[in-house]
């Protein structure tokens, strides 16, 4: 999370959110020793407590955000291909990497709002991508192109269902 403040009297600098405060604040000292601006922040992206504490943190050192970088994420070896994966593995993951960001955002968008140029940055993988899931030829998809095969030849893995990924709703 970064914050830039420009008031008169107002803090200038980079906050470091993290659910550990230990671990938050040793990260925070480490970029200190280093010359970096950074104050440690506690926040767990799936307690609104947390969020709300952050923002007035972040209110009182000056005010505004003017970037911030949603890179929390979990992974769960329980999770996996949907023909298998646990549905409860499923819900953690989705806790943490869909409605954590989606929370942190709507905490901070007021003080985003009051920079000249407020950014949002996402942390995110090749499978949060469009443009690669709309790519028959992307290694997760689920039709690939036979090599012998004409280049415009698509034809399904065997053993897979096709999958439509995106579709138009037709309005
Ligand atoms: N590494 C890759 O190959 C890869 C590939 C694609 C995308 N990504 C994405 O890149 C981002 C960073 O991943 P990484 O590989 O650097 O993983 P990482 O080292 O495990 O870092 C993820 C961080 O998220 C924090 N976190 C987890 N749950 C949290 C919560 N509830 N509230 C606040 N912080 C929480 C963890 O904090 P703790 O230290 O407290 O556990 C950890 O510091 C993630 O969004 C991930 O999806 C990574």
């Amino acid at each position: 999370m970064a914050s830039t403040v420009t008031a008169e009297r107002a803090w200038r600098g980079v906050f470091l959110g993290a659910r550990n405060p230990a671990l938050g604040e040793a990260a925070a000292a480490q970029l200190r020793a280093a010359d970096g601006d950074v104050r440690f922040l506690e926040l767990d992206v799936a307690r609104a407590d947390t969020l709300r504490a952050a923002c007035a943190v972040i209110g009182a050192a000056g005010g505004r955000l003017d970037v911030l970088v949603n890179n929390a994420g979990i992974a769960d070896p329980a999770d996996g291909p949907p023909g298998k994966a646990d549905i409860a593995a499923v819900r953690r993951v989705m806790e943490i990497n869909f409605f954590g960001p989606l929370a942190v955002t709507q905490a901070m968008l007021a003080l985003l709002r009051r920079s000249a140029s407020g950014r949002i940055v996402n942390v995110s993988s090749g499978l949060g991508s469009l443009t690669f899931n709309s790519d028959p030829d992307f290694v997760f998809a689920t039709t690939t192109v036979q090599p012998a095969a004409s280049p415009a030849r698509k034809v399904p893995i065997p053993g897979r269902p096709r999958v439509r990924r995106g579709c138009r709703a037709g309005f």
